[in-house]
């Protein structure tokens, strides 16, 4: 069945729980779509698992409408949403609903993902007006690592936390029809998600948030750069990864591979016409 933002509306209603994961390509896309997963981010996290960046602030708007095209002609099911790259929505109203609006006409997508609090409202606004949803972001919001001083949990002291709660419902107010809840203590989360009535979904923010995302090279043990501690391993594909590789280069150095079968034929007197 077709998720849109009213499965996930009603998911929080009835207290049913949603699935995320990300993909940054077709077949991937495909892969995940089939497993029943609710909603397929396109995540900007594309710049770290994929480009090889140290953080997500160079990813482009090009490098998400790229990707972000792929994804979408991939899912049938899920609910396809295209993270804003830095410097996307943070310049202006116009450039947010502009930015916005081309992942939504020229990808395909069907909601868009921005980082931020209050300061992102406006934006949020402007871009539901635009008839495009919304996804917030808060907690470790990685666009702003360089004001955080790193990746770091957030909403540990009193003030944060509160601010965290109040950003959380200026975002609903703002009209998202969910956010995500990143690096946050859990029983924080919990209380953010019985604050709000759209879904919280969770990423090391424990169980008590309406859904779950993962980055779905973390959650299958292909990205060894680093393992962050909210990261379960549900397979070793990148090890079985690594053993079809191994067995490809050995298989081509013994000449096992090809074999007849992997190979195209041609008549015996087609051949004693050549040279
Ligand atoms: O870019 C991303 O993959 C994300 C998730 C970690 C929520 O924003």
């Amino acid at each position: 069945m077709k998720n849109s933002i009213s499965t996930f509306i009603s998911a929080k209603k009835s207290g049913v729980k949603l699935t995320m994961l990300t993909a940054y390509d077709y077949s991937m896309s495909k892969i995940i779509d089939e497993c029943d997963v609710n909603g397929i981010l396109v995540g900007d996290s594309l710049g770290m698992v994929c480009l090889g960046y140290k953080d997500t602030l160079s990813v482009t708007m090009d490098d998400m409408l790229h990707h972000s095209k792929a994804v979408a002609r991939g899912a049938k099911n899920a609910l396809v949403v295209s993270d804003m790259p830095f410097m996307s929505y943070q310049t202006s109203i116009y450039d947010a609903v502009k930015n916005a609006g081309r992942f939504i006409q020229e990808a395909r997508a069907q909601a868009v993902k921005l980082e931020g609090g209050a300061v992102v409202c406006p934006q949020i606004e402007a871009i539901v007006n635009a008839q495009i949803p919304v996804m917030g972001h808060i907690g470790l919001t990685p666009q702003s690592v360089n004001m955080f001083g790193g990746f770091k949990v957030q909403g540990k002291n009193s003030e944060d936390a509160q601010k965290l709660i109040e950003d959380a419902k200026k975002i609903e107010a703002a009209g998202a029809f969910a956010v995500v809840l990143e690096c946050i203590p859990s029983k924080l989360a919990a209380i953010i998600s019985k604050e709000i009535s759209i879904p919280t979904i969770g990423i090391g923010a424990g169980p008590g948030c309406d859904g779950q995302v993962l980055v779905y090279q973390d959650m299958l043990n292909m990205f060894s750069d680093f393992k962050p501690k909210f990261v379960k391993n549900f397979a070793n594909v990148g090890d079985l990864m690594r053993e079809g590789f191994e067995s490809y280069v050995r298989d081509v150095n013994e000449g096992t591979f090809p074999s007849e079968e992997h190979c195209f034929k041609i008549s015996e007197e087609i051949l004693s016409k050549l040279y």
